[in-house]
């Protein structure tokens, strides 16, 4: 016959038991002897794989096997209660209660006086007299050899010592164990023992191992992928800041710094910097979330009289502005920022004459009604890029090697239209064979650069993080990742 594919101590376990056929039943400590192991999870675990090839059969015998407790360990150390009282009465001419009481602690005088009674213990005038007291030594012995022979099968114990010690407290305990013995059957005898030999078995390919011949010897242990595994539930960062790192991870090689800054803001940064018309829809209530705390923030005096010249005729920069007239009490109001935007045109306000690369993922405000696609805070990918003859083609191509290296390579960008940029575009990738937009870019106009003294061209983007978030986590609704929903959260990637 074919021999199965044993494992090593499979092997080893059904050498031994072949080794000697006249010995018909194997209990557990005869496989451990015979094979040399102490860990009898080995032997069960071999059992368990000779009996699954149907080389050996087990029986399992479940036993009730009584035990020491606390108090019967202490006993057989320092004597049962009624023997050590006993050996006392024996050491006394008139062992009286009185002395006994003086002899003993409380505890153990009055159920050790009890005990003796049982036995045949009188007491009279204060004087404790036996008659037989070969009988009640006798008793003693009897009960102390009972203690001595555990741990035992419930069986084979005396029924009547048994209940005895099981009426005393903490002396005795009964626990369930399984016997298991285990016969070899006609098709594991007729395995030949040139197949029981034990292999080297590679479970791990190491360097160490590839560097000599051994490999080509060893037996390489079958791993069944299929097989149920616990997962581990280790911690770990939510989907949406794992992805938040990879972001900054690739801005950052790519050369770019990162901006953090105050979510509250004026609409004079938020919009009017950035050539957004006071009248805009976008700055209705309905659209943006003021602050009533503070009731203003206040702006530097000469900024405003800059962008007051630009809005209503376009001032030094040849532009014809938006007309009508500008409000510096629009300008100060307070509200959430409702675009990252708001603060890299202030680091650009505080750094006028530098090249940079500057990048940001932070978190924007819009008064959305929440929806599958929609929620009222959510986070943008800002970045921007100020380099003399820096131009479209640039924008394009960071644009398209951010997305490559967050793994989607097919991009396209659309002309779009924002107040702040001329040329404007709109990003979109493709997922699944269809276009997505994820984003708006441009160049800054001179509208936004010349009043902070802006002379190099500005590269600009700002990007939804939860539309990508959708993307890379297979989500088709929004809201799925603000949940908390621990089920989900465990089964997310890695990202
Ligand atoms: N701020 C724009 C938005 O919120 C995106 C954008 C940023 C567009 C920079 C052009 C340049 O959608």
């Amino acid at each position: 016959m074919v021999a199965p594919n044993l494992l090593n101590p499979e092997r080893r376990m059904l050498l031994a038991m072949q080794g000697q056929p006249g010995k018909e039943v194997w209990s557990l400590n005869d496989v451990l002897a015979a094979c040399g192991w102490t860990d009898q999870a080995v032997a069960v675990g071999a059992g368990h794989g000779l009996q699954n090839h149907g080389l050996v059969n087990l029986h399992e015998k479940v036993l009730q096997e009584v035990r020491l407790d606390d108090e019967g360990e202490r006993a057989l150390a320092d004597g049962l209660l009624e023997a050590r009282l006993w050996a006392w009465m024996a050491s006394q001419n008139e062992p009286s209660m009185k002395d006994l009481q003086n002899a003993f602690e409380r505890h153990e005088a009055g159920p050790g006086v009890g005990l003796l009674k049982q036995l045949g213990v009188r007491l009279e005038g204060g004087v404790l007299r036996v008659e037989d007291s070969s009988a009640v030594q006798t008793a003693i012995e009897v009960r102390t050899a009972f203690l001595h022979d555990l741990p035992c099968s419930i069986s084979d114990l005396d029924p009547v010592l048994l209940a005895h010690f099981s009426g005393r407290r903490n002396l005795v305990t009964t626990i369930e164990h399984t016997e298991r013995t285990w016969t070899v059957t006609e098709a594991g005898k007729a395995i030949a023992p040139e197949d029981l030999v034990e292999h080297l078995v590679v479970t791990d390919i190491t360097p160490e191992l590839l560097q000599t011949d051994a490999w080509r010897e060893a037996e390489f242990r079958r791993f069944d992928v299929t097989l149920e595994a616990a997962t581990p539930r280790t911690g770990r960062s939510h989907p949406m800041q794992a992805l938040i790192e990879r972001i900054r991870t690739v801005f950052l090689e790519m050369g770019f710094s990162e901006l953090v800054d105050d979510y509250v803001q004026s609409a004079g940064w938020n919009m009017d910097a950035l050539f957004i018309p006071q009248d805009h829809p976008a700055r209705e209530m309905q659209d943006t979330f003021y602050l009533d705390e503070p009731g203003e923030i206040p702006l530097d005096e000469a900024l405003m009289a800059t962008w007051k010249a630009i809005h209503e005729h376009g001032g030094e920069t040849g532009s014809t502005g938006w007309g009508g007239s500008y409000s510096t009490e629009v300008s100060q109001r307070p509200l959430l920022r409702t675009h990252t935007t708001v603060n890299t045109v202030q680091y650009l306000a505080r750094h006028p004459n530098e090249a940079c690369r500057v990048f940001s993922v932070d978190r924007v405000f819009r008064k959305e009604a929440i929806d599958r696609t929609h929620l009222p805070e959510f986070h943008q990918i800002e970045g921007i890029i100020v380099e003399e003859g820096a131009n479209l083609q640039m924008l394009v191509t960071t644009l398209k090697t951010f997305y490559a290296k967050m793994g989607y390579p097919e991009v396209r960008v659309r002309p779009a239209y924002f107040p702040y940029t001329e040329p404007s575009l709109e990003i979109e990738v493709k997922w699944r064979g269809k276009w997505l937009e994820l984003g708006g870019a441009g160049i800054f106009r001179p509208e936004v650069t010349e009043p902070l003294g802006i002379t190099s061209p500005v590269l600009a983007w700002g990007m939804g993080l939860e539309r990508l978030a959708m993307l890379v986590l297979g989500l088709d609704d929004i809201r799925q990742l603000y949940i908390s929903d621990l089920d989900w959260l465990r089964q997310q990637p890695i990202l």
